[in-house]
């Protein structure tokens, strides 16, 4: 459907449908995108793309597997198959090279723990997003009297092993740019404030053996964060530093890393913290800030101004900014030659030096 130009009558006001076709195609698109959203995130649920990484498997073989009413085996199936995570070959069902890749739980790149987190977390907030823009609250467990976020996360093990295999998964593809566009071969130390499984800190090291680096976080992480780097071959070289970023100080060390934290936080907090990164480093040490930044437009980056709306439904005061912003900040905070650099997808670092 869609409408076409038609000619403007002198002295009215020219609308879109006069000047250039229009489809409700992107409308429709977005307005239901939930539909296929959601069914990838139960096939991650499922562990489906795990099941089929090691087998190809035919529908009745796959549905008992998963424990699939009969009702929805084959339309769910079908559906992945349209929606490009799946092939279908003689009625036999098999992983595309990107799900066979990314959401095969055993393999290394595995990001599922990032959509395991929206399914088990996001989703169900992003239910209540009219009421967080009329309130302006937070939509997550403080709404009934709960315990904030992290002070939840961190009271039980499972979950905390969840979230920080979920920032992982968000994180990964800028982790391994940050560590190839830094300049790295001219420091020895550095630390990863709010390091959770510690992905950032391992890239790094990973590709610099010259390094000796920290991931800083709450007590609760660190056997996480110890377990992963063991994984990873890096434990030599990393060590978990234990405390809270807003009462302890940080690590004195060559470059900080905060990768994902500052928008968790009010202006206020972001401010305490860029002047905590500031007294922590020594003359000439550099401040790294990455999130999926907002446009200095605030008109293009969508995930960016997205990943906002999120930090309103599951903050009190947590809010992504732009480049700019992020580094007027840094210069109050005495910080110099601050610089923005794109690093994949919708994410940017700023890079500052005390
Ligand atoms: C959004 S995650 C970011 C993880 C990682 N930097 C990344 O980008 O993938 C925020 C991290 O900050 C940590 N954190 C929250 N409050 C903290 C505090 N008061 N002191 C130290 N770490 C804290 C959380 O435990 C969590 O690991």
């Amino acid at each position: 459907m869609s409408a076409t130009t038609t000619s403007t009558a002198v002295g009215t006001q020219p609308t879109p449908a006069d000047v250039t076709e229009v489809s409700p195609e992107s409308i429709l698109q977005v307005g239901i995108g939930f539909w296929a959203s959601k069914t990838l995130l139960s096939a991650v649920e499922l562990e489906l793309f795990t099941h089929l990484a090691d087998h190809p498997q035919d529908l009745e073989t796959l549905r008992a597997r998963l424990g699939l009413h009969r009702r929805s085996a084959r339309d769910f199936l079908d559906a992945l198959v349209a929606l490009g995570f799946l092939h279908r070959t003689d009625g036999v069902y098999r992983n595309t090279a990107a799900t066979d890749a990314f959401l095969d739980k055993r393999k290394a790149a595995y990001i599922g723990g990032m959509l395991e987190m929206a399914n088990a977390r996001l989703y169900g907030l992003w239910g209540h997003l009219t009421e967080a823009l009329r309130t302006g609250e937070p939509q997550n467990e403080t709404k009934h009297g709960g315990a904030p976020l992290f002070e939840q996360l961190c009271a039980d093990p499972e979950r905390l092993k969840q979230f920080a295999a979920g920032m992982t998964g968000t994180s990964r593809a800028v982790n391994l740019e940050i560590a190839k566009r830094f300049p790295w071969a001219d420091v020895a130390t550095f630390a990863d404030i709010g390091t959770a499984q510690g992905d950032a800190a391992v890239q790094i090291a990973l590709a610099h053996p010259h390094l000796t680096g920290y991931g800083f976080d709450l007590p609760a992480l660190a056997p996480v964060f110890e377990d992963y780097a063991h994984q990873n071959q890096v434990d030599e070289r990393l060590t978990f530093v234990p405390g809270d970023f807003f009462t302890d100080t940080l690590p004195t060390v060559d470059v900080l890393v905060m990768g994902h934290i500052l928008h968790d936080w009010n202006l206020e907090e972001k401010r305490s913290l860029l002047a905590k990164a500031y007294d922590a480093l020594p003359a000439g040490g550099s401040l790294i800030v990455y999130e999926a930044m907002i446009d200095d437009d605030r008109s293009s980056n969508a995930v960016g101004l997205l990943m906002s709306l999120t930090m309103l439904l599951g903050t009190p005061g947590g809010f992504d900014f732009t480049p700019s912003e992020c580094m007027g900040w840094m210069r109050e905070a005495g910080f110099r030659d601050a610089r923005v650099e794109q690093l994949t997808g919708p994410n940017s670092m700023v890079v500052a030096v005390k």
